[in-house]
């Protein structure tokens, strides 16, 4: 998509599309107001989505605007401060050693399948306290749920994932009310908004959401990484001596090879963006991956440097939305890089396979990631 969001930046920073009836914002200064000015850009989509997504995500964090944004957003951050998810170190680090443990003597693997995928998922399954013997069908409702966003409609296959999905939750929900833990799920039930609790559609919305928003894209970061280090042999071996580049390394990664390419807003009222008056009412989509490539912010946008100095890229977003899990999300693809580095010697893309990228405008990442390295 690079070359066209270079295009689209020069030619039509801010774009009318006629066949779809939505606007498309490139530049990063837009893209940033887009993303921010709520009061104008709002993040309320409605819930008339006849696929039943909308609606189970009309009430959540992420399609809420402020005051009941905030309010909502303030009953989790507690469990996502970096603080708090520094907490998570050792088990992140635990289990990657576990997955990577099952695959060491190979000498070739998907690293999507073995180690980029299941990682996030098994992570928020013990944060919202889903139970080991779950995680299968729970990953399984995740990705059906994600291909939707990728093809933009809804599939039979689809609403029995969302039916099955919501009738799953609702059972986790009754039981936790009946016996609470230390999980997420019950820290949502105990947790009161001006002396009222949440309603069920919007406990619903808070456990799709978590499940949702952080799987599929923490894959793909780690996937990512693995793509541009492959890609950037001096800064893999540079890593493996210094691996206190990995933050900044991945920040870069973020910028690169963004894993959500771009965010939805709805023009509350009509507004000048660029050279363009934008009517109330009309979609906005705001290209977070046009913008980590804008020439106007960043120098040399299409190289991928760790040196960069200020990276100031808007791959979590930006402003009161900000991504809630990027510290766990930051944490867990450091730990896994840092992992692969030192336990997969000479580690590399498998020269044979062909890459495929996931066929999808919002959220990037390959397929697979078929790599080979070197065994005792
Ligand atoms: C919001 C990206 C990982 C939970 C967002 C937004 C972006 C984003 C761009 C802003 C949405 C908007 O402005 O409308 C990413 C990327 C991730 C990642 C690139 C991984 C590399 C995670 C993880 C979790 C998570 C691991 C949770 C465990 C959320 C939630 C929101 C959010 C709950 C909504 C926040 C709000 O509306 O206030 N994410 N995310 N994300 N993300 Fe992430």
């Amino acid at each position: 998509p690079f070359p066209y969001y270079e295009r689209k930046r020069e030619t039509a920073p801010v774009y009318y599309d006629e066949q779809s009836g939505s606007w498309h914002v490139f530049r990063y200064d837009d893209v940033q107001r887009a993303l921010s000015e709520y009061a104008t850009f709002s993040s309320h989509m409605g819930g008339d989505d006849a696929s039943g997504t909308g609606q189970l995500f009309s009430s959540s964090l992420i399609a809420t605007d402020p005051p009941r944004h905030r309010q909502l957003r303030s009953l989790v951050t507690q469990a996502f401060t970096p603080k708090a998810v520094d907490a998570l170190a050792p088990r992140i680090a635990g289990l990657t050693d576990e997955l990577l443990e099952g695959i060491a003597d190979r000498g070739s693997a998907d690293l999507i399948k073995e180690l980029a995928y299941p990682l996030p998922v098994i992570v928020i399954s013990e944060l919202m306290g889903i139970p080991p013997q779950d995680r299968e069908r729970f990953k399984r409702w995740s990705d059906v749920i994600v291909s939707q966003t990728r093809t933009g409609s809804a599939s039979e296959n689809h609403t029995a994932a969302h039916m099955e999905m919501t009738e799953y939750f609702l059972a986790l929900i009754d039981e936790r009310r009946s016996r609470p833990g230390q999980d997420l799920i019950s820290t949502l039930l105990a947790a009161e908004i001006d002396g009222q609790k949440l309603t069920v559609p919007e406990l619903l919305g808070f456990c799709a959401l978590l499940l949702v928003a952080g799987n599929e894209t923490t894959t793909n970061l780690i996937g990512n990484a693995v793509l541009c280090l492959s890609e950037n042999p001096g800064t893999m071996d540079r890593l493996i001596r210094e691996p206190a580049l990995l933050p900044q390394t991945i920040e870069e990664v973020l910028r690169f090879r963004s894993p959500v390419q771009s965010m939805y807003r709805m023009a509350v009222a009509e507004t000048a963006l660029g050279d363009e008056v934008i009517p109330a009412g009309a979609p906005v989509v705001a290209w977070i991956g046009s913008a980590n490539r804008d020439e106007r912010q960043f120098q040399r946008p299409a190289e991928f440097d760790i040196d960069r100095g200020q990276n100031r890229h808007l791959a979590f977003g930006h402003g009161v939305h900000f991504c809630l899990g990027a510290p766990l999300a930051r944490l867990e693809a450091r730990i896994a890089l840092e992992a692969l580095l030192s336990r997969l010697p000479g580690l590399s893309l498998d020269q044979e396979a062909r890459l495929e990228r996931m066929e999808s405008t919002i959220v990037y990442g390959l397929k697979a990631l078929p790599v080979t390295w070197q065994t005792a």
